[in-house]
């Protein structure tokens, strides 16, 4: 037997992406959105309110970056998710995060969080709520590279959203290979 939940915002896996801007006067802001994915080779789609800060941001610069939430920061992502720029203006700082200026696109890179998007704006619709842009760099911290130079999941400890539950879950072990364990098939 299934139980039907009704029309509802519930998939497995849910990313914690944390969305980075600028102001126009260059005060780095982020929020947490679990609600974006990719949606071209190079190009993220993630679903933004209008009335974020972080929102307002993007629009105002042309840019912004996404960093995967981690095990290691979980506090410091969910504040970022409860909290707005727009009521508290020192939001980033009490945040706990730092940041450094991306050399390719006008947004903070967040210090503490090893892996990040670096993207350009490509389009926004308040009605719709759809935030497109390009990815511009994809960046990593040496320290969660394996032996190959390739990013390493067990060392970046990513997190995923549960909405059933309202949990942050740390992603697991590797139970197979993609374009090979079906061929057997
Ligand atoms: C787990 C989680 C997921 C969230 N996902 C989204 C999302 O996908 N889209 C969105 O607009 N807001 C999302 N939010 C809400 C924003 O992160 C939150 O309203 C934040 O305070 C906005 O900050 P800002 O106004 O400083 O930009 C999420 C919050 C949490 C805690």
């Amino acid at each position: 037997m299934r139980k039907n939940f009704g029309a509802k915002p519930i998939l497995y896996p849910q990313p914690v992406f944390i969305v980075a801007a600028y102001d126009e006067n260059g005060v780095p802001n982020a929020m947490n959105a679990a609600w974006g994915g990719l949606s071209e080779e190079t190009e993220i789609m993630i679903c933004l309110s209008a009335d974020h800060k972080t929102t307002k941001n993007i629009q105002a610069t042309g840019a912004f970056t996404v960093s995967m939430a981690d095990a290691a920061h979980v506090a410091q992502c969910d504040y970022v998710g409860v909290v707005s720029g727009n009521d508290v203006p020192d939001k980033f700082e009490k945040s706990g995060f730092h940041s450094t200026r991306s050399s390719f696109v006008n947004a903070p890179i967040i210090d503490e969080l090893p892996m990040t998007l670096e993207c350009k704006l490509i389009s926004y619709d308040p009605e719709s709520c759809r935030l497109f842009g390009e990815i511009v760099n994809v960046s990593a911290e040496e320290g969660i590279l394996n032996d190959e130079g390739k990013i390493d999941p067990a060392k970046l400890r990513p997190i995923t959203f549960d909405p059933s539950n309202d949990k942050y879950i740390e992603l697991g072990a590797v139970v197979g290979t993609a374009f090979m364990d079906g061929c057997n098939l």
